[in-house]
């Protein structure tokens, strides 16, 4: 292993102390993790906050086997030390990256392969607010739901990190860009993002805003993180060839559907989950990003919307923000 300054045997962490509500996470004093072949160490200065971090805590989503027992799935900061077998990174490298869990931390270890360069002119507080959304957007909403130029995306939960991403990186890429929110602020954020629509879906029925937006064409590309009975849902909304993208099940898991709709209008139904796909996939994902979408992040085309930065030992704080459900984009811990 090389490093550069004198890393500490110990560091501050934010544990889950026990399955619960926000005030479960507790600092703890923690081993630094060493960094493996193939591996860096990155003295972490942000770290995102996710919705999945909050599942974590409540103990409905496990890490993954070998992934750290902390919550946090992105960081941003300076490379500290190197595993074998590294040869793109250097010490001191301004960095950020997707983890596999342990992001809520002074000290995060992570796969090569899941770290990309600062983009130009970004924060760190900017940069922690990036990978986790980037690349599961890139992922679902272009290479599973192939949405191409001309088409239209409706995009679930529009005001969340995951759906002002993809509001960006769509309009961007010269989709017409649908999306539903849960009140007039949130809607009016999204149409500032580049949506063309924003449904308040307390108010109006998205299905039929959608055919109203097409001209009773449809959404070729749905990227949904509710489920429950937006599953019939989105297929009426859904255009004739439609992809529905499922990125997560929060009004529920099980629903009843009409499946003569997948049939009659030769819709593919997918979905997928990014924490426990292989680190070659993850590679493969942060390549396309460097490629294609730091360019954009570099003038600023597109960016993660801000919501609020807190300190790392206030992280229950910040939990207690994304589940009161006020913010619009994203939460980031200041970890110094
Ligand atoms: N599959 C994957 O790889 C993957 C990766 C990352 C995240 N995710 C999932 O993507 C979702 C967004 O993550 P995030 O970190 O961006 O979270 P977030 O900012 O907390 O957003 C959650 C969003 O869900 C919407 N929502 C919740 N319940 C709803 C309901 N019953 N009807 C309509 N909208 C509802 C909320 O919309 P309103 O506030 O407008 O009601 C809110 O915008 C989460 O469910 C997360 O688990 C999946």
């Amino acid at each position: 292993m090389a490093s550069g300054q004198k890393i500490p045997a110990r560091m501050t962490a934010i544990a889950i102390s026990e399955p619960g509500g926000p005030r479960v996470l507790k600092p703890e004093t923690r081993d630094v993790p060493l960094p493996g072949p193939g591996e860096i160490l990155i003295k972490v200065h942000a770290a995102g906050v996710n919705r999945p971090d909050v599942q974590q805590r409540k103990g409905a989503y496990p890490p993954p086997p070998g992934a750290s027992d902390l919550p946090g799935l992105e960081v941003s900061g300076e490379v500290a030390a190197l595993g074998d077998e590294i040869s793109r990174w250097r010490i001191g490298d301004r960095v950020c990256a997707l983890t596999p869990g342990g992001g809520y931390a002074e000290y995060a270890r992570v796969h090569a392969g899941s770290v990309l360069p600062l983009p130009a002119g970004f924060t760190h507080t900017e940069a922690a607010a990036v990978p986790e959304n980037y690349f599961t957007v890139w992922h679902n909403v272009f290479e599973r739901g192939g949405l191409k130029k001309g088409e239209t995306l409706l995009v679930h939960g529009g005001s969340s990190g995951i759906g002002t991403t993809a509001i960006q990186l769509a309009s961007a890429f010269g989709a017409y860009v649908i999306t539903t929110a849960g009140s007039q602020e949130k809607c009016d954020a999204c149409l500032k993002l580049g949506a063309d629509r924003a449904i308040n879906y307390r108010e109006q029925d998205f299905v039929a805003a959608v055919k109203e937006a097409t001209e009773g064409r449809g959404a070729n590309v749905i990227l949904d993180m509710v489920g429950g009975d937006y599953i019939q849902r989105n297929y009426e909304a859904a255009a004739v060839e439609g992809r529905i993208v499922q990125i997560a099940v929060q009004a529920g898991a099980v629903a009843s559907a009409d499946f003569s709709k997948v049939m009659v209008k030769r819709l593919t139904h997918t979905g997928s989950t990014l924490r426990p796909r292989s680190v070659e996939f993850k590679a493969a994902i942060a390549a396309a990003l460097e490629a294609q979408i730091w360019p954009l992040l570099g003038t600023r085309k597109v960016a993660p919307v801000m919501d609020m930065i807190y300190p790392l030992t206030d992280a229950w704080r910040a939990h207690e923000r994304m589940e009161e459900g006020d913010h619009i984009g994203k939460i980031v811990l200041d970890v110094g």
